[in-house]
């Protein structure tokens, strides 16, 4: 038997196959049209997208065959987005393969960090290879590149529109006005002091302006209001306080100034009220002082009293915005 170890010899890497674009110019000013085409493609399925968006209404429904009635403005951004997207990829992809710098390169290992030399090499091969990529030699690229991808920039902008119009100071407002009746919810009814015991707790809402007949959620989320009746001489309030309530009965923003729950716990032994979320408690009799948790201020009080009619309304809006603190800071 031979001692002889036989070397298996490393092959290498195969010889390199030249593409039909490194050796004929005519194949490679077509794949520059092919990729051309595809960034103006996708172009056009922004401008779709954004045509869809603005002139098609949502209640255009068009038919189709296999997917039937289809409505042509969801359709329209559906199409638009992906007709952009898949030709920007598919341009990209097209260029590297046929167009872009195409040759096997051998590295061996080495230490983690670079010789400053292999790095300045290395930075200066980044370079030679976005030069070598064609951007400055290949205008068509570069300028139907720069019109996709610029359209398509626009397409999130666009929708962000969807998310409708910015707040203003529109959190920090609410409907209550001078004179407004408080009313059950639900039910929409006029409350009298009448309607509510000692110790009885009530959810309301303003009463609807005349000629409108019903709320938004936001509106009924920001105006909805605490009605608690304690004996008058359970009250721990300054004189104006004081005169914000009647016989007994006191009014509160439901949203806890914390981080906007609805307080919708009130324990009567104690007087608190609870928000649920976080745990803020607030003292009834001290204008719902914050004794316990994160919320920073009380919930803000409304003054109240009554009507020549006899019905519970508000004396004036609040003087201060309901709910989060970070409102009242904006504002
Ligand atoms: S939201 Fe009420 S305690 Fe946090």
């Amino acid at each position: 038997m031979s001692n002889e170890i036989e070397l298996i010899k490393d092959p290498g890497l195969p010889a390199h196959v030249h593409r039909q674009a490194d050796i004929d110019p005519v194949a490679a000013a077509r794949a520059e049209r092919q990729v051309a085409i595809l960034f103006m493609l996708s172009a056009l399925g922004t401008l779709l997208l954004i045509f869809s968006y603005f002139f098609i209404s949502e209640e255009t429904f068009i038919f189709i065959p296999v997917l039937g009635q289809t409505n042509a403005h969801q359709l329209g951004l559906g199409m638009g987005m992906a007709i952009a997207l898949f030709c920007i990829g598919a341009g990209l992809i097209h260029w590297a393969k046929t167009l872009m710098p195409d040759e096997e390169v051998v590295a061996q290992r080495h230490e983690f960090r670079s010789e400053d030399e292999d790095r300045s090499d290395f930075v200066k091969t980044v370079k030679e290879g976005a030069a070598s990529a064609g951007l400055g030699r290949r205008p068509l690229i570069k300028r139907t590149l720069g019109a996709a991808l610029g359209l398509s920039a626009l397409s999130p902008l666009i929708l962000l529109r969807d998310l409708g119009p910015l707040p203003g100071d529109e959190l920090s407002k609410t409907s209550w006005k001078a004179g407004t009746r408080l009313v059950t919810d639900p039910g929409d009814r006029p409350l009298r002091p009448e309607d509510l015991e000692v110790g009885a707790v009530a959810q309301t809402l303003p009463e609807l302006p005349a000629g409108e007949d019903h709320r938004s959620l936001a509106d009924i989320g920001k105006d909805a209001v605490l009605l608690i009746r304690l004996r008058p001489e359970e009250f721990n309030l300054d004189a104006e306080r004081l005169s914000w309530t009647h016989e007994g009965i006191i009014a509160f923003s439901k949203i806890c100034s914390h981080m906007g729950c609805a307080v919708a716990l009130y324990e009567q032994q104690t007087k608190h009220l609870l928000c649920p979320c976080h745990q803020s408690t607030f003292d009834v009799t001290r204008a719902a002082k914050v004794i316990f948790g994160p919320a920073a201020r009380p919930l803000p009080q409304l003054a109240i009293t009554v009507d020549a009619d006899g019905y519970l309304v508000a004396q004036a809006p609040f003087n201060e915005p309901v709910g989060p603190s970070f409102w009242e800071r904006s504002s």
